[in-house]
């Protein structure tokens, strides 16, 4: 066993792993890196390192000092990790919407957590970015990380991951396939790869299905971490200059439903413990790897593992109550999907006029519920509940001048697969009559009545 001076030296340095049982009939080899066996968890160990001495090296980040970051987790945690070994507060801005298990580590390593929940764009003063900014100018010695566009990002995978993918291999690897986040982990690894390979080596995105990076609507979904969201009220889609898309020669784009069946499948058959975004990588390589011969060898980084994932992805009432598990109930008791209403769209900007003319075309009475989205160009899947602004009726729209006019709130978001009768629906039923939502795959694909959600019916 090698002997380490302090943690941060056990930055990198993850094995490659062979799928075998979950691999079982495809002709190239498949590897897997498991990125968790970084110190703090995760691949964002390597990127947060070499931020942060990039930072010390050119004076922004001084002794005292306080690191920032906004994150969805893990850059958080090795940023907060190295910041505790080094003597440096950290403060983290990230939003309630990751996991428990990301905040407690945050908190553990002595990091402040800051939790911004606002649903605005980016730009807007309550955006979680425009909290950490702020922050920074206020906080004599902040140094803010911004992953999404600090060139130390992608190096450090320049450094390190691609050289030892190259290593590891013996130069066999012939593809690369990884998530994109900020875009460091594919850019930096791939540049390397490409470089020292002549460019032989394909390097596909997996990315999730609504996710912009691969031409998705870019609403949100369940995965942490990977693919690209825009909020419905954002002008423009700022990719991040962490990434650069002109390495990448081409997306295989996997759904929430899709990803977390991966990892559920891969801790089952491989007895490797994955998170949510390994998932799509996985996937995405399983689809690459059935168009290649015996020569192939697909190498997909693993950003963290399943064990930050416990009470999401592998949880069954989280699963049951986002509408990814049980379409029928193993008591034979009736589900919230059986009992689902389809129910008509109407974005939240188009004129009151057109949408009456639409729902009286579409045979809709005048009492029966639609619901009112966010305008999003191309959507092309069933709306994420984010995107949802609330309900309406035609007869509500028949009396107002706008649509927004016409919004009455919505309740809970519902799971297709939970049983009737269940305390979550018995609690919303007991509470008023506003309309749930239905959740399969992650997705609304149906409102339920309190009166439908009657077990007795
Ligand atoms: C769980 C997880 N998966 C994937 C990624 C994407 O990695 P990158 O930011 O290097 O593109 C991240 C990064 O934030 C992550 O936390």
């Amino acid at each position: 066993m090698a002997r380490y001076e302090s943690i941060l030296e056990t930055v990198g340095g993850t094995p490659l792993i062979r799928l075998t049982r979950a691999a079982a009939g495809l002709q190239p080899r498949i590897y897997v890196k498991p990125e968790w066996q970084n110190p703090g968890g995760s691949v964002k160990d390597r990127a947060a390192l070499s931020m942060l001495r990039r930072a010390e090296s050119e004076g922004a980040l001084r002794p005292g000092g306080t690191v920032v970051e906004v994150t969805s987790g893990n850059t958080g945690i090795g940023l907060a990790m190295a910041a505790a070994h080094l003597g440096y507060r950290a403060v983290i801005f990230t939003s309630s919407a990751i996991s428990r298990e990301k905040r407690s580590q945050l908190a553990a390593y002595g990091a402040e957590v800051r939790l911004v929940d606002n649903f605005v764009p980016k730009a807007h003063p309550d955006s979680l970015r425009s909290h950490g900014e702020r922050f920074v100018a206020e906080t004599p010695g902040a140094w803010l990380a911004a992953q999404y566009d600090n060139p130390a990002n992608p190096a450090a995978h320049y450094a390190s991951t691609g050289p030892e993918i190259w290593s590891d291999t013996d130069g066999d690897i012939t593809h690369l396939v990884a998530t994109v986040g900020t875009g460091g982990t594919i850019s930096g690894t791939a540049r390397y790869l490409k470089e020292v390979s002549d460019g032989r080596v394909q390097v596909i995105g997996a990315d999730p299905t609504t996710s912009s990076y691969a031409g998705g609507d870019g609403s949100q979904k369940f995965i942490e971490g990977a693919g690209h969201f825009v909020h419905p009220e954002s002008n423009v889609d700022d990719w991040p200059t962490s990434l650069d898309s002109g390495l990448i020669d081409r997306f295989v784009r996997i759904d929430d439903r899709r990803a977390i069946e991966t990892i559920q499948w891969l801790a089952r058959t491989e007895g490797i413990l994955a998170g949510g975004s390994s998932g799509v990588a996985v996937a995405a390589a399983l689809d690459v790897a059935r168009d290649l011969g015996p020569d192939g060898t697909v190498v997909v980084p693993l950003p963290d593992s399943g064990r930050q994932y416990l009470s999401t992805y592998f949880d069954d009432d989280w699963l049951t109550a986002n509408g990814f598990a049980g379409s029928a109930a193993p008591t034979g008791d009736p589900t919230v999907g059986e009992r689902a209403t389809p129910v008509p769209l109407v974005d939240r900007d188009e004129q009151v006029t057109d949408v009456v003319t639409r729902l009286e075309n579409g045979g809709i009475g005048p009492d029966d519920v639609a619901l009112v989205l966010y305008r999003r160009a191309g959507r092309s899947v069933a709306p994420h509940p984010t995107d949802v602004v609330g309900a309406t009726t035609l007869a509500r729209l028949r009396a107002s001048s706008t649509v927004a006019d016409a919004l009455q709130s919505v309740g809970p978001r519902l799971g297709a697969g939970l049983p009737l009768p269940h305390p979550s629906v018995t609690r919303w039923r007991d509470s008023g009559d506003k309309i749930a939502l239905v959740l399969d795959g992650g997705r609304v694909t149906g409102i339920l009545h309190p009166e439908s959600a009657d077990p007795d019916r």
